[in-house]
């Protein structure tokens, strides 16, 4: 479990947003001449069909909290448990920053880039960000934790990476955000008792933003092929298996916020990782093979690391120290050995574009 500070201010769910670990969302920036120079005119038919579907915008009205909402926050949420609330708060300020991360990427994109097909998908994608930031930060508001946005953006760290890699990475988390929303959903769906916070009717029609997001640098990638072949696709690999351990790891640190939706952490996980299995195979031409037992167990050794980490890190002193440095090294040689499992590879489809079905 994560040694995290009590979320009981405004001040301490800032603080949790800036914060910058291996397990928190990060804010990027990348070279924007580089953005102004792609090209995805060989994907031309697929790439207008999903512009029509930005400038059609059927979620303009979808963000809006309905009378209902505040009267289901005070009869369900306050049932749960100080801890239950405290892990549920920690989600909430993670899906933050994630979501504006988005905002901020897409928006400094959308100023710097004169191409107009990237400058107009940059526009919508910030829209919808935008939209699904402020969505979660009135949820916060109602604890008097509302997180000040423009604060945000002036004190985060910012991590720079080439195009390439927002493209694997962005991709990636457009899609597992996705695969990870509609999870919920349908489990919330099934089992409306579960449903602890009104904000999870939200969901589906918001991960299909994220979805459509993800159908974007699919196509900006299948438009740039050498993005996908060669050594490229060692960094594919690297991205696959940085998603999936941090997400993990991330999760099991949150096992009540799971359990109180009838989910398990590594049961959601893994429905989750085969989701975005199958999604990626439009443009990725190798899966990691998450039924691996050797997968699975260092998985569960990266967690373990984790969690021996964070309680040398309490411990504090030399032997904290050390057992701390211990711990770190455990975690990546685990994960070097992740990266060495074997993959399945796989043909690219012919047609990029697929309905968000799950
Ligand atoms: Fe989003
Ligand atoms: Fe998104």
């Amino acid at each position: 479990m994560q040694a995290s500070p009590t979320i009981d201010s405004a001040a301490k769910a800032s603080q949790k947003a800036v914060e910058s670990t291996m397990l928190s969302p990060r804010f990027y920036t990348t070279d924007f001449a580089a953005m102004d120079r792609l090209d995805v005119s060989s994907m031309r038919s697929e790439w207008d069909a999903m512009m029509a579907e930005y400038e059609g915008d059927n979620n303009h009205d979808h963000f809006q909290r309905t009378p209902e909402f505040a009267q289901e926050v005070a009869e369900r949420f306050s049932q749960v448990s100080p801890e239950m609330r405290q892990e549920f708060l920690g989600f909430l300020i993670s899906s933050l920053t994630s979501e504006f991360s988005g905002c901020i990427l897409y928006n400094e994109i959308f100023k710097n880039v004169e191409n107009p097909d990237i400058k107009q998908l940059m526009r919508f994608m910030a829209r919808d960000e935008s939209r699904h930031a402020s969505f979660i930060n009135q949820s916060l508001k109602d604890f008097g934790l509302g997180i000040d946005l423009g604060d945000l953006k002036r004190t985060k760290a910012y991590t720079y990476f080439k195009p390439k890699y927002i493209f694997y990475a962005t991709y990636l988390s457009e899609k597992i955000g996705y695969a990870r929303y509609i999870t919920i959903f349908r489990q919330l769906e099934k089992n409306p008792d579960k449903r602890f916070h009104p904000i999870f009717r939200w969901f589906e029609r918001w991960c299909n933003d994220e979805f459509r997001h993800g159908e974007s640098f699919a196509l900006i990638m299948r438009a740039n092929p050498h993005l996908l072949r060669g050594g490229n696709v060692y960094w594919i690999r690297f991205f696959l298996l940085a998603v999936y351990a941090t997400m993990y790891v991330r999760d099991h640190t949150r096992p009540m916020l799971h359990h109180e939706m009838g989910l398990e952490s590594t049961s959601y996980d893994y429905t989750v990782f085969r989701i975005t299995n199958d999604i990626t195979r439009q443009v990725f031409p190798i899966s990691l093979d998450i039924d691996h037992p050797a997968f699975r167990e260092g998985l569960a050794h990266l967690f373990k690391a984790q969690t021996e980490m964070d309680k040398a890190k309490s411990r504090g002193g030399l032997i904290g120290n050390l057992q701390r440095a211990r711990w770190a090294i455990s975690g990546a040689v685990t994960f070097v050995r992740l990266y060495f499992l074997p993959v399945q590879r796989h043909e690219l489809p012919a047609q990029v574009r697929m309905l968000p079905a799950w």
